[in-house]
């Protein structure tokens, strides 16, 4: 197998089962597996500052929320690519529900086989990037697939300096995490030719989200021990942020 598949297999049958997907949208919101939601998600696409009718690309697009919301409500033409067939399967099934079929495509596919040359005016992830351990490949693969001053925008984990706490060291590992810290994000941007850099540590948004969702979990309609055991993941979140360990940072950057 190769190291995709691979990533695959583990991806599918671990941190996005399908139940351990439909215990994340029942906290994130319908259509969403990342911080802050369809909310958000609204108020980030509104970042890229893209016209109707620019194209997309949302790398790691999970349920779809953001891309649905690209096309319905921001006027763009929108590609997914996620490594999960788990995910992509569920938002196919969406899509055609939401009946945007024309405007949205969903694709199986890693997004460092990537092959679209100067294709988007924007690329969009959200929370995506912890999965990918090489960086350098995956910037240049995003700088070579959008057109010359086209957007990216993304969120993700990120992480202090070592050395780590021997529980942050562990999460880490037992989820295949490669987190980055901030200044070795904008670092690896720049190294793939982007300009313009805006890296935002926006921890203590991340920490507020968790608040929400630990509020938005206790009032779910679920057994009494699925509801303990989210609530003792969402703590653990919550623990690791304000222990400065984890970090959460928002990314602009523009091709040159
Ligand atoms: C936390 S989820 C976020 C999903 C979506 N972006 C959202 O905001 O709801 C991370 C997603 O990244 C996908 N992913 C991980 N590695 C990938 C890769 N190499 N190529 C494409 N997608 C990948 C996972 O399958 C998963 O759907």
């Amino acid at each position: 197998m190769t190291v995709a598949e691979v990533t695959q297999v583990f991806l599918d049958s671990e941190q996005y089962s399908s139940n351990s997907i439909l215990n994340y949208e029942a906290v994130y919101g319908e259509d969403f597996v990342s911080p802050g939601g369809r909310t958000l998600a609204r108020e980030l696409i509104a970042r890229l500052r893209l016209k109707q009718g620019a194209k997309v690309l949302d790398v790691g697009c999970g349920l779809g929320g953001s891309a649905f919301l690209m096309a319905r409500e921001f006027g763009f033409r929108v590609d997914g690519i996620d490594l999960s067939a788990n995910m992509i399967e569920m938002a196919r099934s969406k899509l055609k529900a939401h009946k945007i079929e024309d405007r949205v495509c969903l694709e199986l596919g890693n997004c460092l086989e990537l092959n679209r040359q100067r294709s988007y005016d924007g690329i969009y992830s959200r929370d995506v990037f912890l999965h990918i351990q090489d960086k350098a490949r995956l910037f240049k693969k995003l700088h070579n697939a959008l057109k010359p001053q086209g957007r990216l925008l993304f969120t993700d984990y990120c992480c202090s300096e070592k050395p780590w706490s021997e529980d942050f060291s562990r999460y880490v590992e037992g989820r295949s995490y490669f987190l980055n810290t901030l200044p070795e994000y904008t670092e690896v941007i720049s190294d793939a030719g982007f300009c313009d850099i805006q890296c935002n540590d926006w921890t203590d948004r991340f920490i507020d989200i968790l608040h929400g969702d630990l509020h938005t979990i206790s009032g779910l309609e679920i057994e009494q021990a699925a509801k303990q055991k989210l609530k003792l993941g969402w703590r653990e979140k919550l623990a690791r942020a304000e222990s400065g360990f984890h970090k959460w940072g928002l990314f602009t950057a523009i091709r040159r």
